[in-house]
């Protein structure tokens, strides 16, 4: 399956939005471009400028989903999906998400989709994110944080993902100011040298921008297989 699963270092860091971008640039490419969520918490929150996961995807996407056919599970409670749905008395059903995420990519051309959280976040009791991210075999783009403390908790998400055997396509620091502060951009460089991924900053941008904000991200050279970071790291270790 050819695709992307965007995963980030924590939550609220920006993954929907490297997400939606990823989706506006392949469509706007002409790509049939689906989307997929396993789990869409926090409905309960109030609405901002920025519309739920599984809407925007809907949106962004190509493929004419609707937005409960790209996030087969939504709750309203703030909190980790594996609790949401005890919360409701119900359970996630792996093989259900493996399953929708994949009828989703074999009706498109390229299957982009976003985790929960980050990558250790439960989805059942004994299944994490990770372990959808491996399911579905796809390479991760990880989203994060451009300022202080994002060099740990990216490498950590690198980590993580390498001890299952993923490859990390690559990071995207979200905003990317325009004018870096030094901290921002040693952190950067920091990140690229020590995990030896390639480092992209996806500029501030609104869910009316999305396709010209993402046309700047390396799609072709993560979506490409040969010329994977990941095993050069492997590797380079
Ligand atoms: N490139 C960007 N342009 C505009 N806003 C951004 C950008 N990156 C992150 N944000 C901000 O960060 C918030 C959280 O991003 P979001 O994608 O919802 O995170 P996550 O999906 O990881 O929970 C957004 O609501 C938005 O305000
Ligand atoms: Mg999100």
């Amino acid at each position: 399956m050819r695709g992307l699963f965007v995963t980030g270092t924590g939550t609220a860091v920006g993954k929907s939005v490297v997400a939606a971008a990823i989706c506006a640039a392949l469509a706007a490419r002409g790509e049939r471009v689906a989307a997929f969520k396993p789990a869409v918490t926090g409905l309960d929150e109030p609405a901002g400028e920025w519309p739920p996961d599984h809407e925007l995807l809907a949106h962004v996407a190509s493929a004419g989903q609707a937005p409960a056919g790209v996030a087969p599970y939504r709750f309203r409670p703030p909190v980790s999906p594996h609790f949401a749905s005890e919360l409701r008395g119900e359970t996630i059903e792996p093989m259900r998400l493996v399953a929708t995420a994949r009828a989703a990519g074999a009706g498109a051309d390229v299957l982009v989709c976003e985790g929960v959280g980050g990558l250790l976040v439960p989805l059942t009791a004994g299944y994490l994110v990770r372990d959808l991210a491996v399911d579905l075999g796809l390479p991760l783009v990880v989203a994060a944080h451009t300022g202080l403390g994002t060099i740990n908790h990216t490498l950590l998400t690198v980590e993580a993902a390498r001890a299952a055997g993923l490859r990390v396509a690559g990071v995207v620091m979200t905003p990317w100011p325009k004018r870096p502060a030094p901290i921002e951009a040693s952190n950067r460089a920091t990140v690229e040298r020590l995990a030896a991924v390639p480092v992209s900053g996806l500029p501030q941008t609104d869910p009316r921008s999305l396709a010209a904000a993402g046309e700047a991200l390396p799609l072709d050279r993560w979506l490409s297989p040969q010329k994977a970071l990941g095993q050069r790291a492997r590797g380079a270790h």
